[in-house]
């Protein structure tokens, strides 16, 4: 399959911190028919695997590491001066595992997703396959959501669900949602790239159709596959 043009490709600048493999995942799709061009990976954590797959695939690769600021707000600074050195025009969080400040929040509002490991609004936070294993669901998945000041609060693009099996640990369920994320975050993030999805005052609209519950994309093998147009086609 031939690559889209570098000229209908949408900058993106990736946050990550630790495996990256969501990153790799964004990176193969880039590969292929995702029209994005990844100008950088942050990660506010040294030493990490998704830095390692950064470099592999020539990208460039910045640790901002959270322990270095006394307050978060200097964080936040250093972390806007290296991301807007690239001009990215979608900030894209991988596996980011810091809470931003409200004016990191609004200078890219409307331009930042996050890929989340629960079915939101359900599940925010940390742990939570374990938590969905304790508490006895039968059903988990993943969120794709923009960025907004409410810890994986902001507005829910898609999801995918996994079903929970008899005898899963937290490790085998993470991958069976880790999975589903690799397919379903590509995917969401080629919709902002070809201009289908957008997202402006809390209002987020996919085909210029307001967003009222999260699409679940996924259902079918069809659309696990489905091709990712270029911008503007
Ligand atoms: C992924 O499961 C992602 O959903 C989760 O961290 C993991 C990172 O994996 N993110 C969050 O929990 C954010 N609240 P990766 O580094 O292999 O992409």
């Amino acid at each position: 399959m031939t690559s889209p043009s570098a000229k209908h490709r949408l900058p993106i600048v990736v946050l990550i911190s630790g495996d990256g493999s969501n990153l790799q995942a964004i990176i193969d799709r880039a590969a292929d028919n995702l029209p994005v061009e990844i100008r950088a990976v942050i990660s506010n954590r040294a030493g990490v695997t998704g830095l390692q797959r950064a470099q592999q695939a020539m990208i460039p690769a910045h640790v901002v590491d959270h322990t270095r600021f006394r307050a978060r707000d200097d964080f936040d600074r250093e972390l806007i001066r290296v991301i807007d050195r690239y001009r990215p025009e979608l900030i894209v969080m991988a596996g980011f595992m810091r809470i931003l400040g409200q004016d990191f929040i609004s200078r890219y509002a409307g331009r930042a997703l996050n890929v989340h490991p629960s079915l939101l609004p359900a599940y925010p936070g940390l742990d939570t396959h374990r938590r969905v294993l304790a508490a006895g669901e039968r059903g988990h998945g993943v969120s794709v959501h923009f960025v907004t000041s409410e810890l994986d609060g902001g507005p829910v693009v898609a999801q995918a669900r996994v079903p929970v099996l008899p005898g899963d640990t937290a490790e085998r369920l993470a991958a069976r949602v880790r999975a589903e994320e690799h397919v379903l975050y590509p995917l969401v993030i080629g919709w902002f790239a070809a201009g289908r999805l957008k997202s402006s005052g809390g209002k987020v609209t996919l085909d210029d159709v307001t967003l009222t519950q999260p699409v679940e994309p996924l259902h079918t093998a069809d659309e696990r596959h489905a091709s990712i147009p270029a911008r503007g086609q």
